[in-house]
């Protein structure tokens, strides 16, 4: 099961990641603070890469989880390959020295300039949105002289039953192409010579803990690209499922892993295709806490709110997707309380839960917001002008390394041109 008990546990009442107390981390390192274990995004590979044993596989990182570079570094030393949707995605694959030839690029806004640096890198792959996209991409390699592979990403229209900003796989999103036009616009493409088409994507949608909406868009896919191979597209080679495996954040159940692979092992083997899957959260998310202090406790009419040095620009989760994540005191005490755990923002939405029951807890106590792991730090901002926080990496031998300093406030304003 994934979830974060895994990596990190309570260990003589202290909250332990690897054997190292976690407070312990927070006072060296000071708060906000992400912290990471690496032994567990090894592992979350692994296990995929396992199970998908005995079909072509590539397994695409999906960088927008979690992108600090020493991060890229472990996933690319594991194999992996990347899965991209900005020219600075790139930049970070690179950096931490991925194979180009494992970078798929995705998104549906993709600008000249990312296209044309994406094809000057010799990517394996642009994941098209649109026809007009492709249209563009085959301007630009046809200028550079070259034919770019392409996969295109289509809405398979399932229902990935997932919260609806993180639902993409339907016809009202923006995602995608429909299945239907694609199939009417066969000559276009053809028409395309600077495009070669050598496979067919799709993401239906994020945090999915239920089998059937795979299923069903695997399903699709095949049946699409069975059509397309009859209609001469002989090129296409790969099947991209993107990514959206779930995770336990509080007591979701959800399909093995190995159920996942096998259904897509022996369909995807049997027709003679190459799989790319591009997991985010289901490696990074629960492989990282984010370790808040206890700054004040405040009563207010009934209700008790913990109020911490961490907030809503720091994990946007619980704010803007009403998601659950569970939260622990550093330091196991006697009794419990139930309490809103609250940050500095002056916005009523900076929470991090709500009438959650945790351990009775002091002034000046570490918090742990846990899962922390992917769409973090990823999605950290700098509102109410504050520094973007640190993140640490705890190695498989317990040791913790600084993998991004806590900003100053220097470089908070840094980019404003003052006169
Ligand atoms: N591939 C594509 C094309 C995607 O758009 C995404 C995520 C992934 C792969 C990886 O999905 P994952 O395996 O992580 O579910 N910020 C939201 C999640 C947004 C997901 C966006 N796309 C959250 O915090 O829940």
């Amino acid at each position: 099961m994934n979830s974060y008990d895994a990596y990190f546990r309570y260990n003589d009442g202290e909250l332990t990641c690897e054997g190292l107390p976690l407070r312990e981390a927070a006072e060296r390192f000071g708060t906000p603070l992400y912290v990471y274990t690496e032994r567990g995004f090894r592992e979350r590979y692994m296990e995929i890469d396992r199970a998908l044993d005995g079909v072509p596989h590539l397994i695409c990182y999906s960088i927008k989880s979690n992108s600090n570079v020493n991060i890229l570094r472990i996933m690319a030393d594991m194999g992996s390959g990347m899965d991209v949707v900005s020219g600075g995605e790139i930049r970070r694959a690179l950096a931490a020295g991925v194979d180009p030839r494992k970078i798929v690029f995705a998104g549906v806004g993709k600008t000249d300039e990312e296209i044309s640096g994406a094809i000057d890198e010799k990517i394996l792959m642009f994941n098209c949105e649109s026809f007009e996209e492709m249209e563009r991409i085959d301007e630009i390699s046809r200028a550079k002289g070259t034919v770019s592979d392409i996969s295109i990403r289509v809405n398979p229209d399932v229902d990935a039953n997932t919260h609806h900003y993180i639902r993409t796989g339907r016809k009202e999103n923006k995602f995608g192409i429909d299945i239907d036009r694609l199939k009417e616009r066969g000559d276009f493409i053809r028409g395309l010579s600077g495009l070669r088409l050598i496979g067919i994507h799709c993401h239906i949608g994020s945090q999915i803990v239920e089998l059937p909406p795979f299923t069903a868009a695997l399903t699709r896919l095949l049946t699409l690209i069975g059509g397309l191979k009859r209609d001469g597209f002989s090129d296409i080679a790969y099947i991209n499922l993107g990514g959206g495996m779930g995770i336990r954040y509080r007591d979701e159940e959800f399909f093995p892993i190995e159920d996942w692979a096998r259904e897509v092992r022996g369909r995807v083997s049997a027709a003679g295709l190459k799989l790319i899957v591009e997991p985010g959260r289901y490696i990074s998310g629960n492989n990282g806490v984010l370790l808040v202090r206890l700054l004040y406790k405040k009563r207010t009419g009934d209700r008790l709110f913990l109020i911490t040095d961490g907030g809503m620009n720091d994990l946007i989760r619980p704010s803007l997707y009403s998601a659950y994540q569970n939260i622990l005191n550093c330091v196991r005490r006697e009794g419990s309380e139930v309490a809103d755990v609250v940050g500095p923002i002056c916005e009523s939405g900076d929470f991090f839960g709500k009438e959650r029951e945790i351990t009775t807890s002091l002034p000046g106590d570490c918090l742990g917001v846990m899962s922390s792991g992917a769409y973090g730090m990823a999605m950290a901002s700098r509102y109410n002008s504050r520094r973007l926080p640190a993140e640490v990496l705890i190695g498989v031998d317990g040791s913790p390394r600084l993998i991004r300093r806590r900003e100053t406030y220097e470089d908070m304003i840094a980019h404003e041109l003052v006169p």
